[in-house]
């Protein structure tokens, strides 16, 4: 169980809102913060390189966190500046033609989906877009039967941006496996929030962000590659740390998943970083998951007891992400009037989720991310600014 006293004294901010927008950027521990200043503080003291050298266990030891956490080894593992990044890399170097499939699903997250594109049209590979079962998930079946001998990826979003849902990874993942086709997984929303293990889940390349349900720095990110692929993805882009400057003039690239970082990093989010990391493993991502899942749940009923509210979520499987619509109020006014309470929540629109949203026919939604260092007190002030603005409408 989670002693919300303790969780709760690490976390500053509690003391000022109700944040209940996780998915888009939690509260970090004290500990988090106090690593990253520290850092901070030391390069202004001796100097920059000076630091990352005084200090390499430090930030070394981030990818040991990272590699436990998802179940990895250290040498698949990349930190780099946010999950978006992390994805890129490793898309952008998978080598497509002409007569080659990529499959993805309803929850494809915006960036990704432009990427998928940009490749497309580039190459002349096609994308296509694997339905959702009736569940509002992605139909493992159907997937199923779209990967033929040309399907030469597949992109699952674990846990979209835009709503509660959880995607079936693991079954996915037996999917993919069986016919021998990279799964490509967006862990960005799931890792911090729920277990991630690469091998049970059956992946071969993970992105993830450090500032959501992990509770890092802003600006930082990972990726893990399945080491058998590792030197088969030539990254996209190469510097002088992915690979070597040979004296013949040739270049050398390395041959671990650093391959897919850049030389100039942010030191001090990569400590942050794995301090986040090891807060969240010593908490226990299964005890973490479960409080997360109930305190949603909790929330989701509630709301759905407000006259005029709809919740959105679909999914066999929901998470921490809590979206709704207050009938004839603007999403917008609704997080801006939470804001007035010292409530935080987000607005997702059509715009961040064609694919889902755009299908369904909705415009936008408010979402309420918790988090398990949320307490009854959040949820409540919340739902009280909720009925206020539902039963002021006009
Ligand atoms: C599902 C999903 N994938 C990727 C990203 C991108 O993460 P980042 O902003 O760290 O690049 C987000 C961010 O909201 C996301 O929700």
């Amino acid at each position: 169980m989670i002693d919300l006293d303790r969780v709760r004294a690490d976390t500053p901010g509690v003391a000022h809102v109700a944040h209940l927008n996780n998915a888009g950027s939690s509260l970090p521990p004290q500990q988090v913060l106090d690593a990253i200043v520290g850092h901070l503080q030391r390069e202004a003291e001796i100097g920059g390189y000076e630091a990352a050298r005084e200090r390499r266990e430090l930030w070394e030891h981030t990818y040991d966190s990272l590699a436990r956490l998802v179940n990895a080894h250290r040498d698949e593992i990349a930190v780099v500046e946010n999950a978006t990044r992390a994805w890129d890399m490793a898309f952008y170097a998978f080598r497509l033609g002409p007569r080659d499939r990529v499959l993805t699903g309803r929850a494809e997250y915006a960036s990704n989906w432009i990427a998928l594109k940009q490749v497309a049209h580039r190459t002349g590979a096609r994308i296509e877009v694997v339905p959702d079962d009736e569940h509002g998930q992605i139909d493992v079946a159907a997937l199923g039967n779209m990967l033929h001998d040309d399907v030469r990826l597949v992109s699952l979003v674990h846990v979209p941006t835009q709503s509660g849902l959880v995607n079936p990874a693991a079954e996915v993942g037996r999917v993919t496996r069986a016919a021998g086709v990279p799964l490509l997984l967006d862990a960005c929303q799931s890792v911090g929030q729920l277990p991630l293990d690469v091998e049970r889940i059956g992946c071969d390349v993970l992105s993830g962000t450090g500032r959501k349900f992990l509770r890092g720095p802003r600006g930082t990110g990972f990726l893990w590659v399945r080491r058998t692929l590792i030197e088969e993805l030539e990254p996209p882009l190469l510097d002088m740390h992915a690979a070597d400057w040979l004296p013949d003039g040739s270049y050398r690239i390395r041959d671990d998943a650093r391959r897919f970082e850049n030389w100039e990093t942010y030191y001090a989010g990569k400590i942050g970083l794995g301090v986040a990391v090891d807060y969240a493993l010593e908490l226990g991502i299964d005890v973490i998951w479960e409080r997360v899942g109930n305190l949603a749940a909790s929330l989701r009923a509630a709301l759905a007891e407000i006259g005029g509210v709809t919740v959105l979520d679909r999914g066999a499987v929901l998470g921490a992400t809590v979206t709704f619509d207050v009938a004839g109020v603007d999403p917008v006014a609704v997080r801006d009037r939470l804001a007035e309470r010292s409530v935080n929540v987000s607005v997702m629109e059509a715009s961040s989720a064609q694919l889902d949203y755009g299908a369904r026919g909705i415009a936008g939604a408010v979402r309420a991310s918790v988090h398990y260092y949320n307490d009854d007190g959040d949820l409540d002030r919340l739902l009280e600014g909720v009925k206020e603005i539902a039963w002021s409408r006009s």
